[in-house]
């Protein structure tokens, strides 16, 4: 019979015997954030795209479903070249979300529900049709306003080759060429996404003081706290010099929306001041206010340096969601993020889906998954997921990342178990990447396709006139919110149960005990009373002794089959 670790027994490679969440009892320690993506949620207008009101009218459903708070992807005044991540006014709503009325509606009503609200927070760049960018464009060379962007030089004899050999993030090169206004070649701007998306220039104090008063706008309007996106990649290396040849193939969007992280843009030390000063500006503010910083940085250790105490309170755990299905993986990746943010007294963060990535219910159905971030699967991938595979381990793995301490991420959809949607013709996708690379990547879309909620409805009831920014699928049917509600043994029922029980066992603020005598395939662990197994393994693995509380798929005579996660308290 497996036991569980005694002072006296020999741990597995090195494990720590207990991997507490680290003190402390901010919300936000234990928080499970549930993403909104605006476009794609609920649409009260009928235009096709989702909007701040259709949200407000189905928050009643999140709080149903046991969540803390939502994240809402960017709703603010935007182009809509990257999907609202090109903000061309920090402070005000996109009309086609809606108003800062139905912002102040939706938080009020979110409040009233218990549900925190974080908005999404782009410093790394703005719009190229930002005021600020128009002024910088408008002034010159050598002005001040250019001096909030990176304008520099072209090299080549004529400046004709841009200066230096960064890539963007979605295909190309990271720079463009300005004209000048006697219609002459003018200097190059530096853009790590689209050419829509300048960078702003970090070691200017002027870039700092605009934050700080977006920060504030936010706050004094009652949001609980921001997601940082890019929040690695603020800071360039001074000189911004080339990318080594050997990052430089890597650092190309094949590999994902990050590329190589052993770049002169990624991870720079002089990024944390920046973190430091908006602490501050949170503290002078009631109620534990968060900043969650998306930061593609590895080692974890490294990571965490994000989360110390004085700078944001959350990073994602990326090196979570990229582990493969493979319990040894699992294992260690589990151990080092719970070490590795203890160390520095912030609590681990655990995600499997968002926006930038094929949802986990089709990603583990395709073994291993090898495509970075943001590469996307579409109709002519060379390897298609097993979908009732995929959705059976997706099940698994989310009844074991509820069970971790720690803070957990969902992104919309996945409580219904909703797969990526791969056969989207070319002609609806609006990825920047897809478009940038010629169609090579495949890029995000598949994973933001409006969400069901109805399985007779129009629009399967995202909104009442049947139109959608992106063609859903008729599969959408089964798996739409209100063909799954009380319907035992759906995908909404599991996440259901497993937040209601993670909330009643505490597990967000628990202690792991790994568990020893099982095989290297099954993980195996403690959180205060209750014992979790997930056999990643093909032999069925026995049940220990005491309740079944919760199982991600129906278990077989007494023993937990392949891919399944059970709770067991006793
Ligand atoms: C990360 C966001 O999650 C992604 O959607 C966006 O395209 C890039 N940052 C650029 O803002």
């Amino acid at each position: 019979m497996p036991h569980e670790n005694t002072a006296t027994a020999t741990l597995p490679s090195g494990h720590p015997r207990e991997l507490a969440s680290a003190p402390g009892s901010e919300w936000w320690r234990s928080a499970v954030i549930y993403q909104i993506y605006p476009r794609s949620f609920a649409d009260a207008s009928g235009d096709g795209i989702g909007d701040l009101a259709g949200i407000t009218q189905r928050l009643e459903s999140l709080a149903n479903l046991g969540v803390d708070a939502v994240w809402l992807s960017p709703f603010f005044r935007s182009p809509q070249k990257d999907a609202g991540y090109d903000v061309s006014d920090y402070c005000d709503v996109d009309p086609i979300f809606g108003t800062l009325d139905d912002f102040d509606a939706l938080r009020d009503r979110a409040h009233e529900l218990g549900l925190r609200v974080i908005v999404d927070l782009v410093p790394n760049h703005c719009s190229s049709e930002h005021e600020w960018f128009q002024e910088a464009m408008a002034a010159g060379p050598g002005s001040p306003e250019r001096d909030r962007f990176i304008f520099r030089p072209g090299t080549g004899d004529n400046g004709e080759l841009p200066p230096n050999n960064w890539h963007s993030m979605f295909g190309g090169p990271a720079w463009t060429r300005t004209t000048n206004a006697d219609g002459t070649p003018g200097d190059w701007y530096l853009h790590l996404f689209d050419s829509t998306q300048p960078d702003f220039d970090w070691t200017n104090p002027w870039v700092w003081e605009q934050f700080r008063q977006i920060l504030r706008f936010w706050l004094d309007r009652g949001a609980d706290g921001f997601r940082v996106d890019v929040a690695h990649g603020l800071m360039k290396a001074e000189g911004l010099p080339d990318i080594e040849e050997a990052a430089e193939e890597d650092s190309e969007l094949a590999e994902g929306l990050m590329g190589s992280l052993e770049v002169p843009y990624w991870g720079q030390d002089t990024v944390h001041a920046v973190y430091r000063d908006w602490h501050a500006v949170l503290a002078e503010y009631e109620g534990d206010r968060v900043l969650c910083a998306e930061a593609w940085v590895e080692p974890l250790a490294k990571a965490a340096l994000w989360v110390r105490p004085d700078e944001m309170h959350q990073a994602f755990n990326f090196s979570y969601l990229a582990t493969p299905w493979l319990a040894p993986r699992l294992r260690d990746v589990i151990t080092e993020s719970l070490e590795a943010f203890t160390g520095v007294g912030a609590p681990s963060t655990w995600v499997l889906s968002n926006h930038d990535v094929v949802r986990h219910a089709s990603r583990l159905g395709l073994a291993p998954y090898a495509a970075g971030p943001g590469a996307g699967i579409g109709p002519s991938s060379p390897e298609k997921p097993d979908a009732a595979l995929g959705l059976h381990r997706a099940r698994a793995a989310t009844a074991l990342m509820l069970a971790l301490p720690g803070s957990a991420y969902l992104y919309q959809g996945e409580e219904l178990g909703l797969p990526e949607v791969i056969e989207l013709d070319d002609e609806y996708r609006q990825d920047p990447s897809f478009h940038r690379t010629g169609g090579e990547v495949y890029g995000r879309d598949g994973c933001r396709v409006p969400i069901p909620w109805e399985p007779d409805a129009p629009a399967f009831g995202f909104n009442t006139t049947g139109e959608s920014w992106l063609p859903q699928p008729e599969t959408f049917a089964r798996f739409a919110h209100a063909a799954q509600a009380d319907v035992e043994g759906s995908t909404l029922e599991l996440y259901r149960l497993a937040l209601a029980l993670r909330a009643e066992h505490g597990f967000g603020l628990g202690t792991l005990t790994w568990l020893e005598g099982y095989a290297d395939e099954v993980l195996a662990f403690r959180n205060g009373g209750v014992t979790v197994i997930a056999n990643l393994g093909d032999a069925p693995v026995e049940l220990p002794a005491g309740e079944v509380i919760l199982a991600s798929d129906p278990l077989e005579a007494g023993a937990v089959p392949s891919d399944t996660t059970v709770w067991v308290a006793a």
